[in-house]
């Protein structure tokens, strides 16, 4: 069975609460439960005094029986006490209660008298069982006059007697331990209710709401306290939820935009064909043209697995010693058709013939090829191109500039997301928008950094490397 928090808790608080209260109770019963009986054994000491002088006046003939009967009735009435006066051998003589009057003249005590003779007094718990029905507590004072010993007064209190005040405490003990859980019962119900329950019903409500597509949905706690900070980290979670939800449709829009336009291309070159509108002598002109299509696509294909596969940390570099001016010189040699074509003037200008940095030699050249693409397609016809590479320290620059047009302001960071192509007219043909995107993640990977500026004439991309 599922138990609510709000039961947990009252369970944990009145637990807490009851045993408190035991603990407390048997404390102080145990302390007031001494403390009642020493009052008790110094009132009735107290009285003996009296009681004895009594004693001592009658068996001296001063006092007559009946007197003393009396006075020892009186004295037990008012101390709650069965008192009993024995002589010198042990017999008794007179008891404060008619009930008890058959004990007159018998011996009632042997063994204690060696302890009265002595002027002890001699307590007992629970004795007499044949005189009284219940127990009783029993105090034996022996009366001395003169220093000789008389005989002795013996008291009984009935235990039952004595422990009534303390059911009385244990009452009071009980009741308030009830009225402390029922308070607290309904103050926990109260704050439980405010501060814990609602809230959370609140954020589980939500996250419903959430997992059923909802993704908009937010939560509005404002308590500063750590259900405040659960329902913030919430809202934060569903946020990235949101982004991540608006990532995906962008990211399907953009991959089925991009793969519909080589393919239209495509069905309408062989479909020219086919029906004939395409006359014989051209078809090969178009079949290079749709075989052109079909490379773009493979080559966007091989981009976004590239770029899924970096994404989800599942490329594996192979770091490796590589000579990155080796592959700077041999870039650029495969790009000397697009350069001739575009009357671009390359510079390479490369510090050291060999330059060793540590890498994975197919991403490092995946990285060249593609910022020396962006460099021949966005510079201007006969406009030129600068790669360069610098050591310093223990790092190695690495910088293609190329003359051109400046990338504006907003578009500076954003280039660098999947997709995004600053001019989307221009680009559209031959561009995909996911070659900075894939560079980046590659020297993320590889623990290094890449960045673009503006110069006077031109772009200029930065990365660096780490040197051997
Ligand atoms: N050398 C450059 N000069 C000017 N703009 C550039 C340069 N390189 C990249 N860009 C801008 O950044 C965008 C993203 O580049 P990229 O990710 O390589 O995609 P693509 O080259 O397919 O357009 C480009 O569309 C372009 O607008
Ligand atoms: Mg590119």
């Amino acid at each position: 069975m599922k138990k609510s928090l709000f039961s947990k808790l009252v369970i944990t608080f009145a637990t807490i609460i009851t045993l408190s209260f035991v603990i407390t109770a048997a404390f102080l019963s145990y302390w007031f439960e001494g403390y009642y009986f020493e009052q008790r054994k110094t009132q009735l000491l107290n009285e003996c005094e009296y009681i004895g002088v009594t004693a001592v006046k009658y068996l001296n003939g001063s006092l007559s029986y009946q007197r003393m009967e009396e006075l020892l009735q009186s004295m037990g009435s008012y101390l709650y006490t069965d008192i009993w006066l024995a002589d010198n051998y042990g017999i008794v003589y007179a008891v404060s209660s008619k009930g008890n009057s058959e004990l007159i003249g018998k011996q009632i005590l042997s063994e204690e008298l060696r302890e009265l003779r002595i002027g002890k007094s001699v307590e007992k718990r629970d004795g007499y069982s044949s005189v009284f029905k219940g127990p009783v507590h029993t105090y034996m004072v022996p009366i001395l006059y003169k220093d000789v010993f008389r005989g002795s007064i013996i008291m009984h209190t009935s235990i039952g007697e004595i422990k009534e005040p303390l059911e009385r405490f244990y009452e009071i003990i009980w009741a308030s331990a009830s009225l402390a859980i029922i308070i607290s019962v309904i103050v926990i119900y109260y704050f439980s209710q405010k501060i814990i329950i609602k809230p959370l019903g609140k954020i589980n409500h939500v996250a419903d709401k959430i997992s059923k597509g909802e993704v908009d949905k937010r939560v509005y706690v404002n308590s500063q306290d750590e259900i405040g900070d659960l329902a913030n980290s919430f809202n934060l979670m569903a946020e990235s939820l949101e982004k991540i939800e608006d990532n995906r449709r962008q990211f399907i829009s953009n991959v089925s935009h991009e793969i519909r336009s080589p393919l239209t291309s495509i069905k309408g070159f062989i479909g020219g064909i086919l029906d004939g509108v395409i006359p014989r002598e051209n078809e090969k002109y178009y079949l290079s043209l749709a075989y052109d299509e079909t490379q773009r696509l493979t080559r966007l294909v091989n981009d976004l697995l590239d770029l899924s596969a970096i994404e989800a940390g599942q490329l594996k570099l192979r770091i490796e010693e590589v000579n990155i001016n080796e592959i700077i010189r041999i870039t650029v040699i495969k790009y000397e058709q697009a350069i001739k074509n575009k009357k671009i003037n390359v510079d390479v200008c490369l510090q050291y013939d060999d330059l060793y940095v540590i890498g994975d030699k197919d991403r490092l050249i995946q990285i060249v090829t593609n910022l020396i693409d962006n460099a021949i397609k966005y510079t201007n016809e006969g406009g030129s191109i600068e790669v360069m590479t610098r050591v310093k320290g223990d790092k190695v620059y690495v910088s293609v500039f190329n003359s051109g047009e400046k990338i504006k302001d907003e578009d500076l960071k954003q280039i660098w997301t999947r997709f995004y192509k600053a001019d989307k007219a221009r680009s559209s043909k031959i561009s995909t928008g996911l070659g900075l995107s894939i560079v980046r993640s590659i020297l993320t990977q590889l623990g290094e950094d890449v960045w673009v500026e503006n110069k006077d004439n031109g772009v200029m991309f930065i990365f660096s490397l780490k040197k051997i």
